[in-house]
């Protein structure tokens, strides 16, 4: 193959890898949009209501009272959509020095209603204050996918704990996502980084799997230097380890085995 035939079959897979990027991020959004329009009528129901019993009471407190929680349905409004807005424009290759803990929460906040929903408890557990270099919005969807796919993995409720660690010996700052779910067999263990792996069947409103979510969250994760692992048991639950190189340490991250490990039993 000649030079310049290489060079062009390469740019057409970037180009596909970048539709494909496209198609997993709008999946997610189908995903979260019917628990985001939920959130919203929630809170515009607390601003009219509280706008209307400010109104009707003359007395300072209730009207102070009032205006507190509009205010608060407003922060809170606001803080979803520039969740949005971030998730939405993660074309871009810029990096920020962010805290995970709180690129977590802010994640959290788009799907806590989704969650809460589909009976859900989650806990978050920062043992260390864990920066890392990253595209925030590459990283949102990233989480987003793991999260999404913990909750697709226990359809009669569960627990799922995130825990972010600073692991300053071995430079690796680590988010893990745990939850209580069906776990993944061990011949599927191997599978599921791939493109369009899925055991997600398509339902009658045509959402299903795509099997695009992990083999993105690995491809993001390593464009970052970083690594990410799964460890699962069926019937017990399954665990999704996230690496990125820590921020303010001076040790280059050393390189943990890449990818999976199926637990016994
Ligand atoms: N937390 C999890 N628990 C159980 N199985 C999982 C979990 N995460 C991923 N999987 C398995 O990996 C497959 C691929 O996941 P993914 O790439 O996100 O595609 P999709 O979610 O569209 O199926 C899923 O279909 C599922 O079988
Ligand atoms: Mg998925």
């Amino acid at each position: 193959m000649s030079d310049g035939t290489r060079a062009a079959l390469e740019q057409q897979i970037a180009e596909l890898q970048q539709q494909l990027l496209e198609s997993q991020k709008m999946s997610t959004v189908g995903a979260l949009a019917s628990s985001i329009t939920h959130e919203f009528n929630n809170i515009l129901t607390t601003v009219i209501n509280y706008a209307k019993l400010g109104l009707r009471h003359k007395d300072e407190d209730a009207r102070d009272k009032a205006f507190n929680k509009i205010l608060a349905a407003g922060q809170r409004a606001s803080r979803i959509t520039t969740g949005m807005l971030a998730y939405a424009r993660n074309k871009s290759d810029r990096k920020d020095e962010i805290d995970l803990t709180q690129l977590v929460e802010e994640v959290l906040l788009l799907v806590e209603k989704d969650l809460e929903v589909h009976r859900i408890k989650v806990e978050v557990s920062a043992q260390a204050d864990a920066r890392a270099n990253v595209n925030v919005g590459q990283l949102q969807q990233v989480l987003l996918n793991l999260i999404i796919n913990a909750r697709q993995a226990m359809e009669a409720g569960g627990r799922m704990m995130i825990g972010i660690k600073a692991n300053r010996e071995e430079g690796w700052a680590e988010i893990s996502v745990r939850d209580t779910g069906a776990g993944i067999p061990a011949e599927n263990l191997r599978k599921i980084f791939d493109r369009f792996f899925t055991t997600k069947t398509t339902d009658a409103q045509g959402q299903g799997g795509t099997g695009l979510g992990l083999a993105l969250c690995r491809d993001v994760i390593e464009a970052h230097q970083g690594r990410i692992r799964v460890e699962s048991t069926v019937g017990k639950g399954t665990t999704f380890t996230l690496k990125l190189p820590l921020v303010g340490s001076s040790i280059q991250p050393l390189q943990p085995p890449v990818r999976a490990v199926q637990k016994a039993g």
